[in-house]
Formats: C-alpha cells, structure tokens, sequence
C-alpha cells in the first residue's frame, strides 16, 4: 500500500506540498497530483509533475479518457491514501455538500480510500460561521482526518489560525496512514506517554543521566495522535514536536519531576506507556549553586529512584492498561528474558523490550526492532522498522491483546 494522491487546491500554501512530493517521491512512494484551476495560478502543474515523475492533472485532463477509463475513476481506485492540501474554503464548501464540478472533486466522490485533509486560509475566512460549519461537517465524516491549520504569521500579513500544517506534520501523517490504512481505533482514548533521559543534578551545571532521545516516545505520541487519540507527553526535551493538535505537553527535567507528572496524569489515562529511560540512581545530595571543582566529591554518594511505573501499577483501574519498555544490551533472548522479569516485578500489562547496543536500534536512532510481550504470555517480534511504525506495531499488538 503505497499510492498518494494529492488534491491541491488554490492557496499560497500550496508551495509547501511541492515539499512533500518531492519527499514522498525520494522514499520511492508513488505520487499523483491533481489540482484545480487555481491551485495552477500558484504552482505549475510542470512543477509537480517534475517532482513526482508522473503528469500532474488539471481540469483540462478532466473528460481524457486513461486506458479507457474517466481519469476520476482510475485516480480514485488507484489511490491507498488521499491527501488534500491545501483546502480552500471553496473547496471546503464543496467537500462538505458533495458537490463535483472539477477533477479533485469528482475524484473525492469516486474514491473509497481515507483522506487526510489540511485547510489552510485567511484568518478571517477560517473563523467564518459557514466555513466552521463546513469544517465541522467534515470532521463528522469518519472517512476524513484533518490536519487541522495552525496559528502564525499568514500571506496577508495577519497573524492567527489559518496556516496549513507544515510538511512534515503532513508527511508523518501519510506515512501513519500508509501502514495503518487511517483505522482510527484509539478514537476517544486518552493515552499517557513519557519520553526522553531524566537529568538527575548534582548542581546546577551537573547531572548523571543518559543518551536516550525521546525519539521512540514521541513517536509512539504521534501515532497514538494519527489513530484519533487524545494524547499527554511528558517529555525531558524541550524541542518543537512535528505533531499539530490533540498533543499536551508537560516538560520535565528529573525522574522526581517526572514522576510526579506521570501521577498527576495517570488517573486519566486509558493507556500509558512508559517509554521514557528514568534514571536508576542519582546523587543523595545536590548543591544549588555550582560547585567550584575542588568541592566536586570524587566519590558521589547515590542513592535508588523510586521506580515509577512499579509505582502507578497498584493504583490501576481494570480499565487501563499499562505498558513500560526494557531497554537492555545483549542477545535478543537475554533481552526478552530480562524483559519478561521486568514485566512481572513491575506490574505491568505489557512490555516493549529493545536492544539497545546495537547501531540501527535504541538511543537516538531513527530505526527499532522490538520483542512486545504481554502478561498473558502472547508476545510478537517486530523487523526492523522506522519508530513511527514500531509505534503503530505497539499499538495493533495492545488493540489485538487488550480489546
Ligand atoms: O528497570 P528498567 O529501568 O530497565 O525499566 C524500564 C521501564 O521502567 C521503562 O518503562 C521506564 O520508563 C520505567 N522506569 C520507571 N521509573 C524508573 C526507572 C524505570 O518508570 N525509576
């Protein structure tokens, strides 16, 4: 499953897709474009179709027949996904009504595959009571997820909601929906995720911790966002996340911080998942101030952080479901076993082992290979994956194990 198609209607936004048609097209994913008279006011259809190695389709292509068939129904049944960026309001309106007066159109209306939709406008026009209307009508149509527009400075000159998501939200969001084909199952669901290395300071300057990234939580968010949750990170770093709506965000620096937002939030959760790599011990006394280094003590006294998933296990509803990782060096079998211990002594419903002492896996990566192992005793062996799709693997494997 690995055909695009891209409606592209007239925004200035549109410039951004040429973005993601080139990055589509680099990942040897088979893209088509179709725009509508005014999306060619903007970019050229050449352009496109330089990027996506195949002809970019106009209205004026509208009644040619492919292969003997209406181009609207061979694009439609050729499609796995269907991105439409930017949405105008026009086209917005049209969507909503569904009406057919051009290619995208009429190619909306014959196809069955999911669709992702980006609008993206002028303030003013976004807050329109007909445009939100519309908007809402879309957002009820369980075919369509939107990427919904973002605040910041838009090609008035205003400043406000109506600038399409950037291309790599809409990106990660295509190669979401390519493997999982857009099931929204986590519809409704709160999911609870924490990421990254904690800090432990021993003064202001100075800190035991370690490499990991967050990029394996923060990917397991995102997917968690694609398949319609609603979702919490509690996150050690503080970088802008590729993510759009539906996303709160608690930053936090010590397994103490950590741990104290990750009981905040439990409660509400239906799923969490433990991805983040807490500290196991940290210095029994920290100073406030920077230590000059002849008050460095050569041999720090440590004391054990509590464990905080072992922690939040006994406060546990039936309903909910948790799930913590077991980042481990050696063999696959010595990492499933210490994962199985960990699984039991903490515990928790399931457990994503990795290995962690090899190139293509663990800290900082962008690629994971991963054994999920639930109490029950079923467990499943992932290849090696992008993490988004490690992510979406951890999901299928809860939904299948935990309905
Ligand atoms: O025992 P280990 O630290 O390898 O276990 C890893 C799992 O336990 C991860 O899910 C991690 O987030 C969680 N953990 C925790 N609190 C700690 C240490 C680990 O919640 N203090």
């Amino acid at each position: 499953m690995n055909h695009v198609l891209i409606g592209i209607s007239g925004g200035i936004a549109a410039y951004k897709v040429c973005e993601v048609v080139s990055s589509l097209a680099k990942r040897g994913i088979e893209v088509r474009v179709i725009m509508t008279r005014s999306a060619a006011e903007f970019v050229t259809p050449l352009t496109f179709a330089t990027l996506s190695r195949q002809p970019a389709y106009t209205d004026s292509d509208f009644w040619q027949p492919t292969n003997g068939r209406p181009l609207h129904i061979e694009l439609a049944e050729w499609a796995d996904v269907f991105l439409l960026a930017p949405v105008t309001a026009n086209t917005l309106a049209k969507l909503a009504y569904g009406m057919a007066d051009n290619l995208l159109t009429n190619t909306v209306l014959a196809s069955t595959c999911p669709i992702l939709f980006a609008p993206a406008m002028n303030t003013t026009m976004w807050l329109q009571p007909t445009v939100q209307e519309n908007w809402g009508k879309l957002l009820k149509d369980a075919r369509y997820t939107a990427i919904a527009p973002t605040d910041g400075i838009l090609a008035c000159d205003a400043v406000g909601t109506g600038r399409m998501a950037e291309p790599e939200i809409i990106l990660e969001y295509l190669e979401s929906f390519l493997f999982t084909k857009g099931k929204q199952d986590l519809k409704g669901k709160k999911i609870l995720v924490n990421a990254g290395g904690t800090r432990e300071f021993i003064d202001p300057v100075r800190f035991i911790g370690n490499p990991s990234t967050g990029k394996q939580g923060i990917a397991i968010a995102q997917a968690a966002i694609h398949r319609g949750a609603q979702v919490t990170l509690i996150n050690t770093a503080n970088s802008p996340l590729p993510m759009g709506e539906r996303l709160g965000v608690r930053i936090v620096r010590t397994s103490a911080e950590m741990h104290q937002a990750m009981l905040e939030e439990f409660p509400n959760a239906d799923i969490t998942i433990a991805a983040a790599a807490v500290g196991d011990v940290r210095s029994k006394s920290t100073s406030d101030r920077k230590l000059p280094k002849s008050e460095l003590p050569l041999n720090l006294e440590l004391e054990y952080i509590p464990d905080i998933v072992a922690d939040l296990a006994p406060h546990k509803r039936p309903d909910q479901i948790l799930v913590g990782f077991a980042a481990q060096t050696g063999t696959e079998e010595e990492v499933v076993t210490a994962a199985k211990d960990k699984l039991k002594r903490k515990g928790l419903d399931a457990i994503a082992a990795n290995a962690v002492n090899s190139s293509q896996t663990g800290f900082g990566t962008d690629t994971n290979q991963a054994t999920f192992i639930d109490k029950n005793g079923n467990n499943l062996s992932t290849p090696l994956s992008s993490k988004l799709e490690i992510a979406h693997r951890l999901f299928d494997f809860l939904m299948q194990n935990f309905p």
